[in-house]
């Protein structure tokens, strides 16, 4: 039984400085508080460094193998997490998501064939494929509460053209931090399996579902009968901050595809690193309270943004039910690219314009209240030099 995590631990303010952190980095020496790459500030759970420490007792860190243990403690966690029963064979272990991505593009997509992405997406979703593949933006659709999702019409559209290898999801969605339902799911996969198309569905935010209201459907798990038209991606690696370690993993109940999917990480793929084995096996068996009171934190955070944002009209705080990654669109602020405005101000955010959609910023809120109250006080403070 894991000990309790009180939520004060995430008060903490720890500086980065000395590690080469990307995220604090980009500013070494600048007056600019970071909030773009999707790290935490946050320390680790204590079982996962426990763990880490152990393993170094031992000297040797060669080659390593997935052990029986990660694989029964990752199974574990996604039968009692979303109810969803993963034969060990369906998965293949990779040092990150991203190369999960550009190796289903290769496996997936004949040459001249499209892959469909949905912009606002994550950038890698844009550069993952070969020179003789094409990616086709289908932009998701804002509605009037501002909830971002699939357009089903121009999507069958699409479809129906033919020559598409793969749908590439998002799911949950960065950066609009959209949760997609069980109905919008099932749609999805049907029209995959009308027109014979293979889904990846990148879930590496599943675990970071923050409002108490929604719910994560692995794509897979949520049209079982379909699921032989699917590769999910997935990792601990955004919920429990292990960016750095790099191990994730694909799930591919369809043989045929698994190996495809095999021989497309063959040679370019290097192997997990022993220590990421380790540390993702930890967060698995014993990181529960931690990602409890973390996720419980990064709702607080999010609520603490939108209320200092309320009533500033030239910010608009997008809903959010997964993610530590705030959308916000800037259209209303009367600069030509808000990003560059408030960096200017000592604020670093993600500019929209990297994930298809300009006029929008990302704020990542996975830091202390403290270092994020003063993100917001230099935002505010910056608009109010447009004004006065
Ligand atoms: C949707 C999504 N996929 C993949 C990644 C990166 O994954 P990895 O570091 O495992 O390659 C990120 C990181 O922010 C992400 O948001």
């Amino acid at each position: 039984m894991s000990k309790s995590v009180p939520l004060s631990a995430f008060d903490a303010v720890i500086s980065r400085a000395g590690t080469d952190a990307m995220k604090w980095d980009k500013y070494k020496n600048q007056d600019v508080l970071p909030f773009w790459v999707a790290d935490m500030d946050f320390a680790i759970a204590e079982p996962i460094q426990a763990a880490l420490l152990e393993r170094m007792k031992h000297p040797i860190l060669g080659y390593t193998l997935p052990s029986d243990g990660l694989s029964d403690a990752v199974r574990g966690f996604l039968q009692d997490e979303y109810q969803w029963e993963v034969e060990a064979d369906w998965l293949v272990w990779l040092p990150g998501v991203v190369c999960g991505l550009a190796a289903s593009c290769r496996a997936f997509a004949q040459p001249g064939e499209a892959l469909i992405v949905n912009p606002p997406i994550y950038h890698h979703f844009f550069d993952s494929h070969e020179p003789h593949h094409h990616i086709e933006r289908l932009p998701l659709q804002c509605g009037n509460d501002h909830r971002w999702t699939w357009n089903f019409v121009t999507l069958e559209e699409r479809l129906k053209a033919g020559g598409v290898g793969a749908i590439m999801l998002c799911s949950p969605h960065n950066p609009s931090g959209t949760v997609f339902t069980r109905d919008e799911l099932n749609t999805m996969m049907q029209l995959a399996n009308t027109y014979d198309v293979t889904v990846v569905s990148d879930e590496i935010h599943c675990d970071l579902v923050l409002n108490p209201e929604a719910r994560h459907y692995p794509t897979a798990a949520a049209v079982p009968q379909l699921h032989d038209r699917t590769v999910t991606l997935m990792s601990a690696s955004k919920t429990w901050n292990l960016a750095g370690l790099n191990c994730s993993y694909a799930i591919i109940p369809d043989p045929t595809r698994r190996e495809a999917f095999k021989a497309a990480v063959q040679s370019t793929v290097p192997p997990v690193p022993p220590l990421a084995y380790v540390a993702t096996e930890a967060a698995y068996l014993h990181g529960g309270t931690w990602r409890a009171a973390a996720n419980e934190y990064l709702w607080a955070n999010y609520q603490y943004l939108v209320e200092r944002f309320a009533d500033v009209s030239e910010l608009h705080v997008h809903p959010l039910d997964a993610t530590y990654l705030a959308w916000i669109d800037a259209t209303n602020l009367p600069v030509d690219n808000a990003a560059e405005f408030f960096e200017q101000h000592g604020v670093g955010l993600s500019d929209g314009a990297q994930f298809d959609h300009a006029g929008f910023i990302r704020l990542n809120f996975a830091c202390p209240r403290e270092t994020l109250g003063k993100g917001i006080d230099r935002m505010l403070a910056a608009i109010k030099t447009l004004t006065s």
